[in-house]
């Protein structure tokens, strides 16, 4: 049988991050692909999981989540933010961002619907629009800054426009939006009837004087928000699968409903320990951020001495970074091959990102660097002798 993909499907193709991930595996490279944490889990959140494992809660969940968990969602986004939400009626446990975003998307759009993405973008976000029969639109973030080019934004919005998903911190650029910039799309957004989706997964990373503002603060009560978070990133525990939704109740029920059809539940036992992992204290985010803030300096320094052009990141822990003293005949696909190969380190192409403006992604490359400190080091030596060799 010649099996054709549906339509939808042959828009989009396998990701490339998955992809350099694999190739990183099959060569022995350092993976500074994909954002996987490779330094442990908090014990005491761990020891949830397993007590709660040893427990038995080892069965399906309310579709929408632990009421427990809900509830430290709703607590953390209030002391935090100063958010108030109805674990009851607002708040969704999903399996990951990833999850959250592809319900919010097949609540939302409608069939020809078109919904704008910014450019740089994370891999999944064109999927899931395709998934929900919309049509993406893009607005490019540029470096060396990659602010928000408001005019660019305004231009792009048609009457079929749905929605916007806005990820702050921003990966892959970094960028952490300013309240300006906040404020600037909120106001369009009301002003057309948009919604905006939030991608918060980095929201504790941040580097000084950047610090992360949550969109919905500064719209209280608006109905458009659909917010979106995780627990993958902050608490190093990718595998887990754990995200959120939060949007008001009439949404959230029809968020709950593709959820539930999609994946009934998240893990439940994992629901637990993401209970502890809320609980953990405030010093907790402290080290992240000052942990991060020293892995952010090691590897801008080592890119410089080895050749590379990087964008300083405001947030997240990616950055993306030029390569054109490395003298490279092609684009920053044979690029990577070509770092797997001469350094051992495997990164994702910019092209990855760039839908619209392609000829920036051919031009850079992603370094995440969610990895321990020695690990850095050494793909800062193969780098730089890779450079010194080239
Ligand atoms: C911006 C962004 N959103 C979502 C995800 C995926 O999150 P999750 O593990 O919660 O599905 C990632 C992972 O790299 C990401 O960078």
């Amino acid at each position: 049988m010649n099996y054709l993909f549906p339509q939808r499907l042959q828009k989009i193709g396998p990701s490339q991050i998955r992809e350099n991930m694999r190739l990183a595996l099959e060569s022995g490279a350092i993976n500074l692909a994909q954002g996987r944490p490779d330094f442990p889990t908090a014990t005491l959140v761990k020891e949830a999981a397993i007590q709660a494992i040893a427990q038995d809660q080892n069965q399906y969940s309310v579709t929408w989540g632990l009421q427990e968990l809900r509830e430290a969602i709703a607590s953390h986004l209030l002391f935090r933010h100063g958010l108030t939400y109805d674990p009851e009626t607002e708040i969704t446990i999903t399996c990951g961002v990833t999850e959250a975003i592809v319900a919010a998307m097949l609540a939302v759009v409608e069939t020809g619907d078109e919904v704008i993405i910014l450019e740089p973008a994370h891999e999944n976000y064109v999927p899931a629009v395709y998934f929900a029969g919309g049509i993406p639109r893009f607005v490019t973030l540029r470096p060396p800054d990659f602010n928000f080019p408001y005019k660019e934004l305004q231009n792009t919005i048609t009457s079929r426009t749905r929605a916007i998903i806005l990820n702050t911190p921003h990966n892959p650029s970094g960028h952490v939006f300013t309240k300006e910039e906040l404020n600037k799309i909120l106001s369009l957004a009301e002003q057309h009837g948009i919604w905006v989706v939030t991608d918060e997964i980095y929201d504790h990373l941040f580097y000084a004087p950047h610090h992360h503002i949550a969109p919905a603060s500064l719209a209280p009560g608006w109905k458009g928000m659909i917010m979106t978070g995780g627990l993958s990133k902050i608490y190093a525990a990718t595998g887990w699968r754990l995200g959120y939704v939060i949007a008001a109740p009439n949404i959230s029920s029809a968020i709950r409903m593709v959820h539930d059809y999609l994946t009934i539940c998240a893990p439940t036992p994992f629901q637990h320990a993401g209970v502890a992992a809320l609980r953990l204290p405030g010093a907790y985010y402290t080290e992240l951020r000052s942990t991060f803030l020293h892995r952010r300096d090691l590897i801008m320094t080592m890119l410089m001495e080895s050749g590379f052009e990087p964008y300083a990141p405001q947030g997240a822990y990616y950055l993306l970074a030029g390569f054109e003293a490395w003298d490279h005949e092609g684009d920053s696909q044979s690029f990577t091959k070509r770092l797997i190969e001469d350094a051992k380190v495997a990164v994702v192409p910019g092209s990855a990102f760039y839908y619209q403006a392609t000829d920036l992604g051919k031009h850079l490359v992603r370094f995440a660097f969610a990895k321990r400190s020695e690990v850095l080091m050494i793909a800062g030596e193969r780098l730089s002798n890779a450079f010194r060799n080239r």
